[in-house]
């Protein structure tokens, strides 16, 4: 464990592949959250009024206790952010009343074909989109850079005014006054204490970041325009994908809570503050697209554990990006069982752009290149040939920064192994990598151009067997079907969860590769025509689209709990792409995707409309599930804001209402339960059927459900015993439940484990 007094941790905006040049510097006054639960008083005031005694006696004054004070947390949930020394910290941490004392982490974020690929259109009859009449009455709420108000997205032609239950605000500051709000963006609020604290203050005087609402980053105007953006005609990058683009629910409202800068960082202290505001100002859901890399931290000591779970309790929906760390497994994030963690997919549409050599060969790669020299000849050289003198041959052939000799690169195409960079400068690029189709890294008007493996090394051969080398580009195509689609992408984090095995993440899969929405105008390189849309590709793009699915789905079902609206998507969840062949994961060559890939499956929102039986979930299961998790009585009370006292309970964690079971250590025989509401017609009979993992056996009792107008909640168990003695890996199976109209289907992890495996060694 990290000491409180000298970690310093970094959270970031999920963008795939992103090289934010983040500074990592450490302050040496540290800002440290004091996190004391659920409010104990209900008057907001007084709630402050403690926090700034529990501080007094620390610091000696109540002035001085004033002044440290960054943030009150008050409506949500109860607490405080100050700037502390690591001494003060510890002496705070054992005051009475305290939770946890959490040194501030900085996040990072995690980018419209991709609705009509979900077939959340109007042209469906009786569809998601028509039912919810497009998400009227849900408010979205998105925790991100911010947003650019100006952009089409957010014209609020036919929306009504901000419904009285809403209570935000529309924070003013540097070119963001009241008019930028409307009956589209309903709430604004901006949060800098926690950040500048750390960092010193943000410089605004270069245009590269406002202080206030503003979107000077991007990506908050992307992820807000996914979720709930109108529909505008004819958009495109630079004529690629061209045609409608909108969001998932261009009906709802927006709230923004921008909380993380251009620099592509995130203070936690501010983004609790924004939960806090959050809460308190009533959204329904919450969409955010961020998080720190692993290790995990505790769910009582990590920021978006603790803000998601007293916005669940308050029938809050939360969802959150996996993060973008694959294809390696233990590498999903935001794993806490009340948030929705939602892993990226491709979607049917592709790039490509084709490579003549000077032998009149042509190879097809992707790419996002539009500028027009098509009948251009540059000379082609490898990097490896061209390494500067403090670099070896190997690193220059991957282009890496700084190891080119820039002299040599200069007016050339580049045929790079494996990069992610674009800093090389020359002519363009042509870099080889892991079979993946996100091509957001590679635009702008160098070409830059990825291709597979066996083409880079079919070109490499070309340069060796060539004597003057050469290549030119033809313009990027956009390619829409002929593609198998959906597949998980290649960075999208994996489970299994490292921090609770037991709870299967991530939960579902969604579009975030190569995704076209809103863009800051204000990060564009070319000022005088700025990009205004742009295509990119992150968990941080999947994550506003169940966002968006979820508004609709609370337009159709108001009373619907956060975790009855996860399983009514991950029960509907699809498993087969569009031919009906199973899904495959980007990583390795034809992997079927597992439920560590993506978690139920893949997003099919129409089907969520009825998903005939739900597996509900109630805060104080939350509760038990901490208790479980070996969190002590003094801690959960405090977070759970009632006198808990554990009981020691045999493995809960198995027991909690997932739609999902995971035993990650069957040793011989194990019996879980669930419990499932109909939600569909009143007189229902379902029956189970076991698609069995390998290695063990599975047993439903009882294995027919009836439902009546006086029986809506039946409880059932599910026995796993292992048929193998070995030390086993994973396997996989489905339960589901069927009445002939629905087909409630749940994913069976399990892994045999052997009781002496480690012993005799
Ligand atoms: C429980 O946790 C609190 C806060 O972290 C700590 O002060 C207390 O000593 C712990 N109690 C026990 C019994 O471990
Ligand atoms: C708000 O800003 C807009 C343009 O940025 C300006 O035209 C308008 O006068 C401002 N309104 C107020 C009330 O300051
Ligand atoms: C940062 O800004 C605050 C308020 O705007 C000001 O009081 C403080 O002096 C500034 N700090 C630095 C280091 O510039
Ligand atoms: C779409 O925009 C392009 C140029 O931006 C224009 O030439 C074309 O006519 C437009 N199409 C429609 C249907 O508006
Ligand atoms: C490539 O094709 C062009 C036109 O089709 C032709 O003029 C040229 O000679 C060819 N070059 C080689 C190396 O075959
Ligand atoms: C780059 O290559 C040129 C020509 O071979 C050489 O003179 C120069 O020293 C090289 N520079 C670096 C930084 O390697
Ligand atoms: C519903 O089913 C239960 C259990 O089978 C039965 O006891 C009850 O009478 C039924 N209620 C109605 C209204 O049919």
């Amino acid at each position: 464990m990290a000491s409180p007094c000298g970690v310093f941790g970094t959270l970031f905006l999920l963008l795939a592949l992103q090289n934010s040049g983040f500074p990592l510097s450490l302050a040496s006054k540290n800002v440290y959250i004091v996190y004391m639960g659920e409010r104990q008083h209900g008057e907001p005031e007084l709630v402050s009024e403690s926090h700034h005694q529990t501080l007094s006696s620390v610091f000696g004054s109540k002035e001085a206790a004033k002044e440290s004070i960054l943030y009150n947390y008050k409506h949500g949930f109860s607490g405080f952010a100050a700037v502390l020394t690591p001494c003060q910290a510890k002496l705070i941490a054992d005051s009475p009343g305290v939770v946890h004392v959490i040194p501030n982490r900085i996040l990072n974020l995690h980018t419209t074909r991709s609705w009509n690929f979900l077939e959340v259109n109007s042209h469906i009859r009786n569809g998601i989109l028509s039912k919810s009449q497009s998400g009227i009455g849900s408010i979205i709420g998105i925790m991100d850079t911010g947003i650019w108000p100006e952009s089409e997205s957010f014209r609020d032609e036919g929306m009504g005014d901000a419904p009285s239950r809403f209570r935000g605000i529309c924070q003013e500051g540097e070119k963001f006054n009241r008019s930028h709000c409307n009956r589209k963006i309903i709430g604004a609020r901006w949060y800098s204490k926690g950040y500048e604290a750390e960092f010193g203050n943000l410089s605004t005087s270069d245009e590269f970041e406002y202080l206030s609402p503003r979107d000077a980053a991007g990506h908050g105007t992307h992820t807000s325009s996914t979720a709930a953006g109108d529909s505008i005609e004819n958009v495109s990058y630079k004529g690629l994908s061209a045609g409608l683009a909108r969001g998932g629910a261009p009906s709802a409202w927006l709230a923004v809570y921008k909380v993380c800068w251009a620099t592509g960082g995130c203070s936690s202290a501010d983004l609790l503050a924004a939960f806090d505001d959050a809460i308190y100002d009533g959204v329904d859901v919450l969409s955010v697209s961020l998080g720190s890399p692993p290790p995990l931290s505790s769910y009582v000591e990590d920021a978006v554990a603790i803000g998601s779970f007293h916005a669940v309790a308050k029938g809050i929906s939360v969802i959150c990006s996996a993060g973008n760390s694959g294809p390696y497994p233990q590498t999903v994030i935001n794993s806490a069982p009340w948030i929705f963690t939602v892993a990226a997919s491709t979607i049917d549409r592709a790039f490509p752009t084709v490579i003549t050599l000077g032998n009149n060969q042509t190879v097809v790669g992707q790419a996002l290149y539009t500028r027009m020299d098509r009948n251009k000849y540059y000379p082609l050289v490898y990097g490896g040939d061209i390494a500067s003198i403090d670099s070896d041959e190997d690193t220059a052939g991957s282009c890496d920064p700084g190891t080119l000799n820039e002299t040599l690169a200069s007016g050339k195409v580049i045929l790079c192994f494996q990069s992610q960079s674009q800093s090389a400068r020359g002519a363009g690029l042509i870099f080889a990598q892991f079979p993946s189709k996100d091509v957001s890294l590679s635009s702008g008007s160098l070409p830059c151009v990825q291709v597979d493996f066996a083409i880079g090394t079919n070109l490499l051969t070309y340069i060796g067997a060539t004597r003057n080398p050469v290549v030119k580009f033809n313009p990027s195509k956009t390619l829409v079907g002929q593609q198998i689609s959906p597949e998980v992408a290649f960075f999208s984090s994996r489970g299994p969860n490292s921090l609770s095995p037991s709870i299967l993440k991530p939960d579902i899969a969604a579009p975030g590769v190569n995704i076209l929405a809103s863009w800051s105008p204000a990060r564009s390189q070319n000022q005088a025509n700025p990009d205004i849309f742009k295509i990119e590709s992150g968990t941080s793009m999947a994550c506003p689209h169940i966002s968006g699915i979820v508004a609709l789905l609370k337009s159709i079902h108001p009373t619907w709990s956060p975790a009855a609206i996860k399983s009514a998507l991950v029960t509907t969840a699809s498993l087969e792409d569009e031919y009906g062949q199973s899904i495959v994961a980007e990583g390795a060559p034809h992997k079927q995707a597992d439920p560590f890939d993506y978690g139920g499956g893949h997003v099919d929102p129409n089907k969520a409309i009825a998903p005939g039986l739900i597996y509900d979930i109630e805060s104080s299961d939350y509760i038990r599930f901490l208790c479980s998790m070996g969190y002590n009585n003094t801690a959960i009370s405090l977070m759970a804001g009632a006198k808990i006292t554990c009981r020691k309970s045999t493995n809960f964690i198995n027991n909690l209402n997932l739609p999902s079971i995971t035993i990650h250590e069957l040793k011989q025989r194990t019996t879980v339960s669930r419990t499932v509401t109909n939600v569909g017609p009143v007189n229902s009979i379902y029956n189970a059927r076991v698609i069995t993992p390998a290695g063990v056996s599975v047993r439903v009792k009882p294995s027919i459900l009836s439902f009546n107008s006086t029986v809506k909640k039946l409880e059932f168990k599910v026995t796993f015993r292992s048929l193998l003695r070995i030390q086993g890996r994973f396997s996989f199976g489905n339960l589901f439940w069927e009445d002939g109209l629905h087909v409630v289907r749940i994913p069976l992890i399990v892994r045999i484990v052997l009781d002496n495996f480690y012993a005799d060694t």
